[in-house]
């Protein structure tokens, strides 16, 4: 007999208990689940609606299940339809009739959604500790590899040298955004719904502050129609965790490229590649490729809760179930990323000497002729024109920048003097953008000496 057996003339279809059920998923939710009942137990024993007996034994009764469950003793079946039902059943079916009055005052409306909120927020912790960890590895690596100086691109087209580096450091910023949201994620998860019954609130005399904080929740839903149909807080993380995921594609493709025999800028360890079952030779960058495709089964579930949540009248509708496959899909996809990700971006070996070939065959420090002009008192634009001249000159001869000679540069303005060759060496132009948020050597010490207490703090969330 079911639970709302009371009300109907026949049973359940086997087809729609299995289409209905969510325990295989939502058995996830049995840690928060039980800790939501307990504190909402001792509330109703705290305001009068259960004995203190009453309660002693319903959440007795509760920390055992919660140890059948953890040692897998509690068996599943579709006919229990969720997590809350299984409980209540497996209470009842311990300590007797009391076990139904846990669910006084209490939906699984409102339950579900605490669920979700104390799940959720236990991950964002998780999340940002890891995203912690890869910053870490990005940092370590930095600060590594402080002399290597490589092409900075736009287009994909070799622009201006920069420090590998402040590369580096620029995913570390792109993290500390992601930090940041989840961070504010949590702020919006913190906020308990208990109280709000199915969907009015309720007639007994609860004392929702005592709930919130047992739980350890910073606020409450302010109306109960809310609580029981939102769902942001899920959307966030789905969101948060697709930029994030859109970050880390990102550098997996830097990574993918650089360590292309066409760049052959880094070596990834061979621990964190594999082989072709064909081509002896090969060594294949899996791990990022795998990272840059993840990103869109993240995509996917952040866009599939938006549309299932689209439209849905107010309030609990149960459409909502689906909020829950999605979103532990998504977890698990961002926190193993991160978690592989962080070893393999430590591990890599930087090829500084191929970097420094590439800087130096290529027109990088253009620019930094042209400023040489401007500092010289020309305007800007003739300056540009002037080293465009300069560079179509170069490849007519066959020469590189730095094998042009005063005599050469005499030929395209008269304002160049001897220390123009010398802005020509990658150093002194890294160096020359001595400025915060620059590519030269001072100003990345100093960002990744600002790194670390940013990063503590996100390890210690
Ligand atoms: N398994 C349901 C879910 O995950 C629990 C809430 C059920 N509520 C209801 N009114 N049927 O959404």
């Amino acid at each position: 007999m079911k639970l709302w057996g009371g009300r109907f003339g026949k049973n359940t279809d086997k087809l729609v208990e299995d289409f209905t059920a969510s325990i295989n998923f939502d058995c996830r939710l049995f840690e928060e689940d039980i800790t939501g009942s307990i504190a909402h137990c001792r509330m109703l024993a705290k305001t009068g609606i259960l004995t203190s007996e009453e309660s002693e034994k319903i959440i007795n009764g509760l920390e055992e299940i919660t140890e059948e469950i953890r040692q897998g003793k509690l068996e599943f079946k579709a006919e229990l339809e969720d997590i809350h039902m299984h409980v209540e059943k497996r209470l009842t079916e311990k300590i007797g009739p009391l076990g139904g009055k846990l669910h006084t005052a209490r939906s699984r409306n409102d339950q579900v959604s605490l669920d979700m909120h104390l799940y959720l927020k236990k991950e964002i912790i998780k999340t940002v500790r890891l995203i912690a960890g890869l910053q870490k590895s990005l940092m370590v690596l930095a600060k590594n590899n402080m002399e290597a100086i490589m092409p900075g691109y736009t287009h994909l087209q070799r622009a201006q040298p920069v420090l590998f580096s402040h590369h580096l450091m620029a995913y570390f910023s792109m993290l500390e955004r992601d930090a940041q949201r989840f961070k504010e994620n949590y702020k919006r998860s913190d906020i308990m719904p208990l109280g709000a019954g199915a969907l009015a609130g309720t007639s007994f005399p609860l004392d929702r502050e005592y709930t919130a904080e047992l739980l350890g929740f910073g606020n409450i839903y302010e109306n109960s129609m809310d609580a029981v149909s939102d769902r942001d807080f899920v959307l966030e993380y789905l969101s948060n965790s697709s930029i994030l995921m859109l970050h880390l594609s990102r550098l997996c493709e830097d990574i993918i490229l650089w360590s292309s025999s066409e760049f052959d800028f880094i070596e990834i360890d061979d621990a964190f590649c594999t082989g072709s079952s064909i081509m002896p030779q090969k060594k294949n960058p899996d791990v990022a490729e795998l990272v840059r495709g993840k990103t869109g089964r993240v995509y996917g579930n952040f866009f599939s809760l938006l549309t299932v949540m689209k439209s849905l009248p107010l309030t609990y509708n149960k459409d909502m179930q689906e909020d829950k496959e999605g979103v532990f899909d998504t977890i698990d996809t961002i926190q193993d990323c991160l978690e592989v990700m962080a070893p393999m971006i430590e591990k890599i070996s930087v090829k500084e000497d191929k970097m420094r070939k590439a800087v130096e065959e290529d027109f990088s420090a253009a620019t930094d002729l042209a400023d040489h002009l401007v500092k010289k008192g020309m305007p800007f634009r003739q300056a540009h024109k002037v080293i465009g001249e300069l560079v179509v000159f170069c490849l007519n001869q066959g020469k590189l920048l730095k094998d042009v000679s005063l005599e050469d540069l005499k030929q395209f303005s008269l304002s160049f003097d001897a220390q123009a060759l010398q802005c020509l060496k990658p150093e002194k132009v890294v160096d020359s953008r001595n400025i915060r948020g620059g590519t030269s050597r001072e100003q990345v010490e100093k960002f990744l000496k600002r790194a670390v207490e940013i990063q503590k703090g996100n390890e210690k969330y």
